[in-house]
C-alpha cells in the first residue's frame, strides 16, 4: 500500500535534497572534529560549522541590526529540549519568577515544573479555546517582574501561531527577557530576531528546517548568555588548563564534540531553505492545511481543533474523531489508506487542556513542503471512508 506521511510536526520526511549525500559524504570523505585537530580537514569542518551558524543568523534575522550579535550566539544543542533546559535551568534559581503559556510542550513544561519543585515561581498564561494567548492577559503576569518569559510560537498541537510582534513588544517594554520555542514555527515562518528584539529563539534542525534529528541551535544575546550557568559542563577544545567552563559563547553551553554530521545535513538543508523562501514554503503548508480543514469540517463525527481557518496557524491540524477512539482513527489512516499521524497528547497535556481535548488527545495531521493537494484529498477521503463504518 502506498504510504503518505502526515506527521512532519514531529519529523519532516523527507529531508531537504542533497542532506543524506552531504552526510554520507562528510562521513566516509572527512570524519574530522573541530577544535580538536591541527591539521586542515578539521579547518575545513570548522569553516562549515561556522557558515552554518552565519546562515542561521541570516535566517532568523539576528545581528542584522543588533551588531553586537555574531555567530558566537548561535549555540548548537542536541535537540530543542536540551536547549530550552540550558536556557531555563541554567537562569533560573529558587525565588525567581517565569512566565509561561498554557500551550506550552513538556519540553517546557517539565523543566518549568522542575524548577517549581526548586522554589521559582512559575505562572502560566492562559490561552482562549482555539490556543491564543491574550496579550492582555499576558502583560499581566508580568506586573510581578519575572526573570524570563518563555512562550511556544506555534502550538505543535493545533498550529496556533501566536502574535510574536504583540508578546515581544510587551516584553520589550518592561525590561523582561523573552524566549521563543520556535520548534513548530522555524523554517515556515519569518523571524527576524532583531526586529522582534529576542532574548532568545530555539529552533530545531529536523523539523521545519528539513535537516536530520540530534541537531538544533538556541539563539542566545549576550545578556541571557550572561545570566546562564552552563548545566552540562566537559571538553571544548579551549582553555584546557581551566576546570571551569569557558565564560565565552559558544563555547560555554557546547560541551563536548558536536554533532557534526548533524551540522553538515543542517547546512545543507538551510540552502534548501533560503532559495525556496520560509513565507513560499507556508504558503505551501497553509494551501494543503486549508484545503484538508475545508474537506473535513463538515463530516459528522470530526472535530477540527484550533483556528477554523488558516489565519493564524501554520500547517499543523488536529482532528477530534467524536464517535471514536482517536488512536482507533489513526490506526485505520494508517491500516486502510497508508496515512501516517500521530495520536495521543502529543507531549503537550497543557495544550490539550488549554484546547479542551485532555485527556482523549487528539489526531494531528501535519503538512509538509514535500506533501501534495492530491495527499490531502486522499486523506480527506480516508477519513470519510473510516467514519462512515
Ligand atoms: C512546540 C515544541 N517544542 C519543543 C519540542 C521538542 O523538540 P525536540 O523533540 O526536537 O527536542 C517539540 C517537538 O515536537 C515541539 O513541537
Amino acid at each position: 500500500m502506498r504510504k503518505i506521511y502526515l506527521d512532519n510536526g514531529s519529523t519532516s520526511f523527507p529531508k531537504a535534497p542533497g542532506v543524506g549525500d552531504a552526510i554520507k559524504r562528510y562521513i566516509e570523505e572527512s570524519g574530522a572534529n573541530i577544535n580538536r585537530g591541527g591539521y586542515q580537514a578539521a579547518y575545513d569542518v570548522a569553516d562549515t560549522v561556522l557558515e552554518t551558524r552565519s546562515m542561521l543568523m541570516d535566517l532568523f534575522g539576528m545581528g542584522r541590526e543588533r551588531k553586537k550579535l555574531s555567530e558566537k550566539n548561535v549555540v548548537f544543542v542536541p535537540s530543542v529540549t536540551y536547549g530550552l533546559n540550558f536556557i531555563l535551568k541554567g537562569a533560573l534559581r529558587s525565588g525567581d519568577r517565569l512566565v509561561i503559556s498554557s500551550m506550552e510542550h513538556n519540553a517546557v513544561a517539565r523543566p518549568a515544573d522542575d524548577l517549581s519543585k526548586a522554589g521559582v515561581e512559575v505562572s502560566t498564561c492562559p490561552c482562549d479555546g482555539e490556543g491564543r494567548l491574550d496579550p492582555g492577559a499576558f502583560e499581566k503576569m508580568l506586573d510581578r517582574g519575572p526573570k524570563l518569559a518563555v512562550i511556544n510560537l506555534a502550538s505543535n498541537v493545533s498550529g496556533t501561531l501566536q502574535d510574536a510582534a504583540a508578546i515581544s513588544g510587551i516584553c520589550r517594554a518592561r525590561g523582561i527577557p523573552l524566549v521563543l520555542d520556535a520548534s513548530q514555527a522555524a523554517g515556515a515562518v519569518d523571524i527576524d530576531f532583531d526586529e522582534l528584539e529576542l532574548a532568545g529563539l530555539c529552533v530545531p534542525g529536523h523539523k521545519g528546517l528539513l535537516g536530520p534529528q540530534g541537531i538544533g541551535a538556541i539563539m542566545i544575546t549576550d545578556e541571557l548568555a550572561d545570566m546562564m550557568d552552563p548545566i552540562v559542563t566537559g571538553g571544548t577544545g579551549s582553555i584546557s588548563d581551566s576546570l571551569e567552563m569557558p565564560d565565552f559563547l559558544p563555547d560555554k553551553f557546547e560541551p563536548g564534540t558536536l554533532n557534526i554530521p548533524g551540522i553538515i545535513g543542517l547546512n545543507q538543508a538551510l540552502k534548501f531553505i533560503r532559495t525556496e523562501t520560509p513565507s513560499r514554503i507556508l504558503a505551501h503548508e497553509l494551501r494543503l492545511a486549508g484545503r484538508f480543514i475545508d474537506g473535513v469540517r463538515d463530516i459528522p463525527g470530526v472535530k477540527v481543533i484550533g483556528p477554523a481557518g488558516t489565519a493564524g496557524r501554520v500547517g499543523v491540524v488536529s482532528l477530534d474523531f467524536e464517535a471514536m477512539d482517536n488512536a482507533d482513527a489513526a490506526y485505520r489512516l494508517e491500516s486502510s489508506c497508508g496515512i501516517m499521524t500521530r495520536c495521543g497528547l502529543h507531549c503537550a497535556p497543557l495544550a490539550h487542556r488549554t484546547l479542551g481535548t485532555y485527556p482523549r488527545g487528539t489526531v494531528r495531521f501535519t503538512f509538509g513542503y514535500f506533501n501534495t493537494e492530491e495527499e490531502t484529498d486522499h486523506a480527506i477521503e480516508c477519513i470519510k471512508e473510516i467514519t462512515s463504518k
